[in-house]
C-alpha cells in the first residue's frame, strides 16, 4: 500500500501509529519548515504563530514561491477543507484557526470546499442527505474561527457540482488509474466514485483562477495527510491545464486521547468535539492516556514523558504564552507535576475554550447564508 511507511500509516482515510515527520518529509518530498522562512513570513505578518513557532505547522511545498509573487504585488488566495461525516472534533479546527490568521494577515480570499460526496462514497454508512446535513453543522465551526464573510466562500460539492464538475472533468482526463492506485492506494474493489474524486479535491486549486479569467496563486494550509491530492492530482494537471501548482503549508496531527493515532471521528471515546457538553469533555479528559508513570512514586522519581502526552500536545495548541507550556512540561519532566492535575487543569482550559467556541458557533447560524455560494 502507498504510503503506508513500516510502523505507521498516512492516508487522507487513515492515520495510524506513532508518525515519524522527519521520514514523512522525506516519502512525500516536501520542503521543512525552517526557521529562515519563519522569519521571512513573520515580515509580512508582523508576528509569528504558536503553531509556527512550536512547528505545528512544520512542512511546506513552494511556500517561498508564494511570498515571492506576494511581494511581487500578486496576491494568493487559501484553500482548504472538510469532509462532512461527523461533527467537528479539535484536530479539524488546527489548520482553521491558523487560515483564519492567515486570512487577517494576507487579506486573502479562502476558498473552503466541503466534501459531503466523498464522506458519501468513502463511507458505507451514510446517506447522501446525512454529508450534506454534516456540510452545514461544520460550516458553523468554521466560520465560529472567525474568517470575512466578504472573502469567504464554502461550498458543498453536491451543491456546486455544476460549477465545478466542468474542472474536474479536464482534471480527471489527465489522470489515469494506474496514477491514482500508485497515489492512493485504491483496489479493483474501491467503488469508481471514490477513484474520480481526487479530480474534486483538485478543482478549488484552480477555481478563483477560472472565476477570474485570470491565474491567481493558491496556498492549502491543512494536515499532512491531505497531501495525496496536490502532489498525485493538483501539482501534476496544473501546468498541463496552463494554471499555477498549488503550493501547500502542512500541519502535525493532533492525537486523540488515547495512545498513539490522531484525533479521529471514527474514535469518539477518544476526541474532544466542538459541540461535546462541558461534562462529556471533563470526562473524556480524566480518562486520557498521558505520559505518566505507572505509580505516583515512579512519577516524583523519574517524571512523565510530556513527548507522548496527548494531554500535553492540548496545551501546545491552546496556550498563547510559550511560558505557560514550558512550565508544564518542566513541571511534568521533573516530577512535580502529577497527572490528576494535569488532566483536571486541562479540562478547565479546554471547556473555556469550547465555551467561546459554542457561544460563535450559535451566533454563526445568523451569518451561514453570508459565507455559503452555490449554483
Ligand atoms: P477531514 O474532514 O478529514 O479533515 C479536515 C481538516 O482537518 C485536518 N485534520 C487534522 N488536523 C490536525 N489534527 C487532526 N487530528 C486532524 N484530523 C484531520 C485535515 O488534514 C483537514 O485539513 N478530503 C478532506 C476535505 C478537503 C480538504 C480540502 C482538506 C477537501 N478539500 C483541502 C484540506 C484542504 C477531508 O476529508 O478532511
Amino acid at each position: 500500500m502507498p504510503n503506508k511507511l513500516g510502523e505507521f500509516t498516512v492516508t487522507p482515510w487513515e492515520v495510524k501509529g506513532e508518525v515519524d515527520y522527519d521520514k514523512l518529509i522525506r516519502e512525500f518530498g516536501t520542503t521543512p519548515i525552517t526557521d529562515e522562512l519563519i522569519e521571512r513570513i513573520a515580515k509580512f505578518t508582523g508576528d509569528v504563530h504558536p503553531f509556527l513557532r512550536r512547528k505545528i505547522f512544520f512542512s511546506h511545498r513552494d511556500l517561498n514561491w508564494i511570498l515571492d509573487r506576494y511581494e511581487a504585488g500578486e496576491k494568493f488566495f487559501l484553500y482548504t477543507g472538510r469532509g462532512p461525516s461527523g461533527h467537528t472534533h479539535m484536530g479539524h479546527l488546527v489548520p482553521w484557526i491558523f487560515t483564519q490568521y492567515l486570512q487577517e494577515k494576507f487579506g486573502a480570499e479562502l476558498y473552503f470546499q466541503m466534501t459531503d460526496d466523498e464522506k458519501f462514497l468513502h463511507n458505507s454508512e451514510l446517506s447522501l442527505d446525512t454529508t450534506v446535513g454534516f456540510t452545514y453543522e461544520n460550516a458553523l465551526d468554521v466560520i465560529a474561527c472567525g474568517f470575512d464573510p466578504e472573502k469567504t466562500f464554502i461550498f458543498s460539492d453536491i451543491e456546486y457540482a455544476k460549477t465545478i464538475y466542468d474542472i474536474a472533468v479536464k482534471i480527471a482526463k489527465h489522470i489515469t488509474f494506474s496514477t491514482a492506485k500508485a497515489v492512493f492506494g485504491f483496489e479493483n474493489s474501491t467503488n469508481i466514485g471514490m477513484i474520480f474524486f481526487p479530480a474534486i479535491q483538485a478543482v478549488p486549486c484552480f477555481l478563483p483562477s477560472v472565476l477570474k479569467g485570470k491565474n491567481v496563486p493558491c496556498l492549502i494550509p491543512a494536515a499532512i495527510d491531505q497531501d495525496p491530492y496536490w502532489r498525485g492530482v493538483a501539482r501534476e494537471v496544473a501546468p498541463k491545464l496552463g494554471f499555477y501548482k498549488p503550493a501547500q503549508i502542512h500541519s502535525k496531527f493532533i492525537p486523540g486521547l488515547g495512545q498513539g493515532g490522531k484525533m479521529s471521528a471514527s474514535e469518539p471515546e477518544t476526541a474532544i468535539f466542538t459541540v461535546d457538553p462541558p461534562e462529556l469533555v471533563h470526562s473524556k479528559i480524566m480518562r486520557s492516556f498521558t505520559g505518566g508513570r505507572s505509580t505516583i512514586q515512579e512519577q516524583r522519581e523519574k517524571g512523565g514523558i510530556p513527548e507522548i502526552c496527548p494531554v500535553y500536545r492540548y496545551y501546545e495548541i491552546l496556550l498563547k504564552d510559550d511560558k505557560d507550556v514550558r512550565e508544564v512540561y518542566c513541571r511534568c519532566r521533573e516530577g512535580e507535576l502529577l497527572c490528576g492535575e494535569d488532566k483536571l487543569r486541562l479540562s478547565e482550559v479546554v471547556q473555556t475554550f469550547l465555551k467561546e467556541h459554542q457561544r460563535k458557533r450559535e451566533e454563526a447560524k445568523k451569518t451561514l447564508e453570508k459565507f455559503m455560494v452555490r449554483d
